[in-house]
């Protein structure tokens, strides 16, 4: 696709961003639907984000990701925050409209149409969530209004405690436990779908779990955002129990489809972009 003068420009900021696979996988859904847009990464630090904003609005940037550790801070410099990304503290997503930045957090978004593109629907569900970061903040709100339960597990029993206890009054049923109790592991072992929202297991640590899996449920579905490796340890091992997996390429294209129809007002191209980021990953494409 040629640049012209008239090329719109999305992109998203991080320190570290070199390793983003979003500006891959939005060129290939640009390119696949012939629109003239261009997607780009720029390394930016916390001291610069105020300039950085002022930047987008000044050039008619008209979309923008934005990853760690930005996330939470980039909030103060927007015009409006959706009412998801006020709840969550983060943005990942910022819309340009007319020089008006709007703030969206497309995170829990993606996790939810991941498991429902993979037949899983949580309103029926025993969800155990492992983690209480950014990450898992995103997604328990999303998805503990519409499971049955959610268990919320995480290493610091403070931070369980914490987010459980703000989702408590949207949801039917909500806990947080310290990753090592005993209740947690009860609860992994009557768990219909547990889900690994922190970063144990990610490329290089790749021998890491979160949980033992011996603790899994050959029943249950296990559903890891961790997508580099695709397949992780975790997944690998509940996988050998028996246990449905479903890897983190899904909520990577789901969050970034979410942006990607803001941005252009149209349909994402899912296998397109799917296809892009295996590809970087090095896993099957088909
Ligand atoms: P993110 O935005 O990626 O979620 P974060 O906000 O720093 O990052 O949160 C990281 C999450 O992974 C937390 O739930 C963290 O647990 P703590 O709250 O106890 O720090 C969890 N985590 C990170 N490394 C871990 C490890 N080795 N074992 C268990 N949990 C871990």
């Amino acid at each position: 696709m040629a640049i012209t003068a008239e090329t719109k420009v999305c992109c998203i900021i991080g320190d570290p961003v070199s390793h983003s696979l979003s500006p891959t996988m939005h060129n290939a859904a640009f390119q696949e639907l012939g629109l003239d847009y261009v997607y780009l990464a720029f390394q930016v630090t916390s001291s610069q984000l105020r300039e950085v904003m002022d930047g987008v609005r000044g050039l008619g940037i008209r979309g923008m990701n934005v990853t760690v550790p930005h996330k939470e801070r980039c909030v103060r410099f927007l015009d409006k925050v959706d009412a998801t990304a006020k709840e969550v503290g983060a943005v990942n997503t910022i819309l340009n409209d007319s020089g008006k930045l709007f703030g969206y957090n497309t995170d829990g978004m993606g996790a939810y149409s991941a498991l429902r593109e993979a037949g899983v629907d949580p309103a029926d569900k025993k969800i155990v969530m492992i983690g209480a970061g950014g990450a898992s903040r995103s997604i328990a709100y999303t998805l503990a209004p519409r499971a049955r339960m959610m268990v919320i597990l995480n290493r610091t029993a403070a931070r369980a405690s914490r987010l459980a206890k703000e989702i408590s009054a949207r949801s039917k049923s909500v806990r947080g436990l310290t990753l090592d109790s005993l209740a947690s592991k009860a609860s992994l072992e009557e768990a219909d779908l547990v889900i690994n929202a922190t970063s144990v297991g990610m490329r290089p640590a790749i021998d890491e779990t979160p949980v033992d899996a011996s603790l899994i449920n050959p029943d249950a579905t296990v559903f890891d955002i961790v997508y580099n490796p695709v397949e992780t340890k975790f997944l690998r091992e509940a996988r050998s129990k028996g246990a449905r997996t479903i890897d983190g390429v899904g909520m990577l294209v789901h969050q970034g489809a979410e942006a990607f129809r803001m941005w252009t007002g149209r349909e994402p191209p899912l296998a397109t972009m799917r296809k892009a980021v295996l590809s970087r990953l090095g896993g099957p494409t088909d």
